[in-house]
């Protein structure tokens, strides 16, 4: 039987999974699909009604759905709970399950670029979706401060009620940071700025970007400019998908160079 996995998301265009999954399945020889769907707010229903009649295995879930999407499941991995996101969905046991792989794949992209996280203070700026899989994250790594700062500070604060440890910052203001994160969409225009202070920022300063498509944001060439570390969200991406393809096929896929070139758009 062919499996048929999906993305969804609202906008789609953009999203690499198919050609990352679709690599995948072919180096391992699966009989399986993994296409991307624009989709509705009123459809979700319909799909996971799709997933529990099998005509759909899997479900990636993208900008703006990770969170609407929990009422239609039937459970949901301590990961997901936690962050109130999903980013994948299946069926076991005749259960609906959703799954967060998103906190995993921004551990081990974090791991990877060899910075230590342990004892330093963040500053995350945004508080969209994936804002709560990031600080799950950074807390697993022993983070020991997280600052958090969105233009909109009403949804800084519900992410608070998540994590009280957090402290809420003012838009356009900066604290003492080691690592700062942009996790708003601010960046994926090339002319998109983020307004920070960059004149005391040195290269002890480590700038990531979840973004990574663009490869280089503004925030991150700025950052560059004034020595600090970078890096985008190339790794976070390929990461989480890893996760999801293992909860999908039972098999973790080769992140190799090519997998890696894949991703060169
Ligand atoms: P969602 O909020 O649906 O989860 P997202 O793409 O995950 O969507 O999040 C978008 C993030 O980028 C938000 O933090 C948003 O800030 P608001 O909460 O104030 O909307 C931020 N963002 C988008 N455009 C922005 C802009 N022009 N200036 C500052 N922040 C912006």
């Amino acid at each position: 039987m062919n499996k048929k996995f999906l993305v969804i998301g609202n906008p789609i265009e953009h999203s690499l999974s198919p050609k990352l999954h679709n690599y995948w399945i072919k180096k391992n020889n699966l009989k399986a699909t993994y296409e991307k769907k624009l989709l509705k707010e009123d459809e979700i229903e319909q799909l996971i009604i799709d997933v529990r009649e099998e005509k759909i295995q899997g479900i990636n879930i993208t900008v703006p759905f990770k969170k609407l999407v929990i009422p239609f499941l039937d459970t949901l991995s301590d990961e997901a709970r936690k962050s109130q996101s999903v980013n994948t969905i299946y069926k076991s046991k005749n259960k609906i399950i959703g799954d967060n792989t998103d906190i995993e794949g921004f551990k081990i992209g974090l791991e990877k670029t060899n910075q230590i996280i342990k004892n330093k203070e963040a500053l995350i700026l945004g508080a969209g979706g994936v804002v709560p899989s990031i600080i799950i994250a950074l807390k697993k790594m022993k983070i020991s401060k997280i600052y958090l700062s969105n233009r909109t500070e009403l949804k800084a604060l519900e992410i608070k009620k998540l994590f009280p440890e957090i402290e809420i910052i003012e838009w356009g203001k900066v604290t003492n940071f080691d690592i700062i994160i942009n996790a708003t969409s601010l960046g994926l225009n090339n002319e998109d700025e983020i307004n920070i202070e960059y004149k005391n920022i040195s290269h002890n300063k480590f700038f990531y970007d979840v973004i990574y498509n663009p490869k280089e944001t503004n925030f991150l060439k700025r950052a560059k400019e004034f020595g600090a570390q970078t890096e985008n969200g190339k790794m976070m991406f390929i990461y989480q998908a890893q996760k999801a393809f293992l909860i999908w096929h039972n098999i973790l896929p080769l992140v190799d160079d090519e997998t890696l070139n894949l991703l060169n758009t």
